[in-house]
């Protein structure tokens, strides 16, 4: 194979699996910036009647985020939901431990609701197994979801809202395997409550999924005879179980950076093996499926942090300012999530708004995309359908994490109801362009409608507020279909995204 050409075949008839548009949720926790300043802003010239900034929104609604986790992360593991519900006079200030800040309950979980409704998403909330219990789950599950004529459903009602919100997705506490986390367990006594906690809250609503606490990552000591363990005793209650992982590239090493998405699929696949183990043990026919509900980029903002001052409220913690080398991470990992999608049904990049995020806001000002923005624009836009097998054969490099590492990354989704396919690929070479050459002859009548690609001479260049439109996508040249071949080239260091009427 020449060093400069990468090959894939894509067929109709190999299909891997049907993309859960909730692949692409995000996730927006109580902590730094994200709410407050980020959605919530009553004093912003945008802000709607309820305090949520319209910019904000129109951004989030352009990114067609299906699912958005909530309230944490770590802080939901010390949080007291009744605090942020009813007359906001009544809502007391607490001291978040989390993150060291001052949580004004000014937004809580109706705040949310109605918050998700307006960036037409649903909500996937997360009870608080680190301080609190059975009790409470169940209880938060019933102000949520029963119809009424019981307490915590009818104090629902006095606070304004008549209908359920049926929330449909729980998440099992948050990251109870990590020693920073308030209420840290061993998988044993995370297992017992989380099975106990899960029973209940199931037999006051049937029709709700629920998710497992998996490994914080994929590095933690305990992983993974914490799922084994955690599933031994959760499996007949749960739907999923959690992943979690960040990545950054602290030691400047772009080609071990940028490699990083085959720890996430190494992470994936030893996931997957763990749950088919217990499945197995159990003789179950049930399948336990994957939540990643937590992923990104995160390591630029780790010093500023030690420098924020506590107990504020909406300090600027965790605000990475995002590269173009983090966009084509970004792209690698949305990539690996769309080849699990079999497996991985959700995903929640971690976070939304201001805190290790795609969009991020001025107090008072402007609102801006981030280069992360736009990869996952892409994905969620054009990757719904199906993912199809692709047979990717691609020129390789080594470096100091990982062997055998593919110069070209991709993948494809085919949406039948309105005959699109589309080709994400990223070029990791820093060597030069490479020509992507597709064997579509399945797909007789395919033509390019466009190819659109996110590249930059800097690849440290980022948006910000003073230059947004720094790293923006461009239209690329020179894709084209003939003899049944799709021939697309793949700039040096790029995110590409091929777009075929089919
Ligand atoms: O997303 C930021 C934090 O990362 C979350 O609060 C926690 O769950 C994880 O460690």
């Amino acid at each position: 194979m020449s060093k400069s050409i990468a090959r894939m075949t894509i067929d109709p008839q190999y299909q891997l699996a049907d993309v859960d548009p909730r692949l692409f949720g995000s996730f927006i926790e109580h902590l730094g910036r994200a709410v407050y300043g980020g959605i919530y802003e009553p004093d912003h010239p945008s802000a709607d009647e309820m305090g949520f900034r319209q910019d904000v929104l129109d951004l989030v609604r352009e990114l067609q985020v299906p699912i958005v986790r909530y309230p944490g992360g770590n802080f939901v593991s010390g949080y007291r939901w009744e605090d942020g519900v009813g007359p906001l006079a009544s809502r007391p200030a607490q001291l978040d431990l989390a993150w060291r800040s001052l949580e004004p309950n000014r937004v809580g979980v109706n705040e949310f609701v109605e918050w998700a409704k307006r960036a037409n998403s649903e909500v996937m909330m997360a009870v608080n197994l680190g301080t609190r219990g059975i009790d409470e789950a169940k209880q938060i599950v019933e102000y949520c979801n029963h119809p009424g004529g019981s307490y915590w459903s009818d104090l629902r009602k006095s606070h304004g809202h008549e209908q359920p919100h049926g929330i449909k997705v729980w998440c099992l506490g948050n990251e109870m395997d990590g020693p920073w986390q308030i209420g840290h367990k061993t998988a044993e006594e995370y297992g017992r409550i989380a099975e106990e906690a899960a029973k209940v809250m199931k037999w006051v609503d049937p029709s709700i999924e629920l998710v497992a606490c998996g490994s914080s990552g994929s590095k933690m000591p305990t992983f993974p005879d914490w799922e084994r363990i955690v599933l031994e005793h959760t499996y007949d209650h749960v739907e999923y179980i959690s992943m979690h992982s960040y990545y950054g590239n602290r030691e400047n090493d772009l080609a071990t950076y940028l490699a990083q998405s085959l720890d996430m699929d190494h992470f994936i696949r030893s996931v997957i093996a763990t749950c088919d183990y217990v499945k197995a043990k159990k003789r179950s026919k049930k399948t336990i499926n994957i939540s990643f509900d937590e992923w990104n980029v995160w390591f630029h903002s780790n010093e500023a942090d030690k420098q924020v001052a506590p107990w504020q409220v909406g300090p600027p913690l965790l605000e990475d300012v995002y590269t173009v080398e983090d966009a084509l991470v970004v792209g690698c990992l949305l990539i690996t999530l769309l080849r699990h999608a079999d497996r991985v049904k959700m995903a929640c990049l971690a976070q939304l708004v201001n805190v290790i995020a795609p969009i991020m806001t001025e107090n008072g000002g402007v609102s801006w995309k981030q280069t992360i923005y736009y990869p996952f624009l892409h994905a969620s836009r054009y990757g719904r359908g199906k993912v199809m097998h692709c047979s990717l054969q691609s020129p390789k490099y080594d470096c100091k994490e990982f062997t055998d590492v593919p110069l070209v990354e991709s993948v494809a989704v085919w949406n039948q109801d309105i005959g699109e396919l589309t080709i994400f690929a990223v070029n990791r070479s820093q060597d030069g362009g490479i020509e992507l050459e597709c064997d579509i002859r399945g797909f007789a009548q395919a033509s390019v409608i466009e190819h659109t690609v996110l590249v930059h001479s800097d690849l440290k260049a980022a948006n910000t507020k003073e230059e947004p439109q720094e790293v923006i996508p461009q239209h690329a040249q020179g894709a084209k279909v003939d003899g049944g071949l799709l021939f697309a080239p793949l700039p040096k260091l790029s995110w590409n995204v091929i777009r075929l009427r089919v």
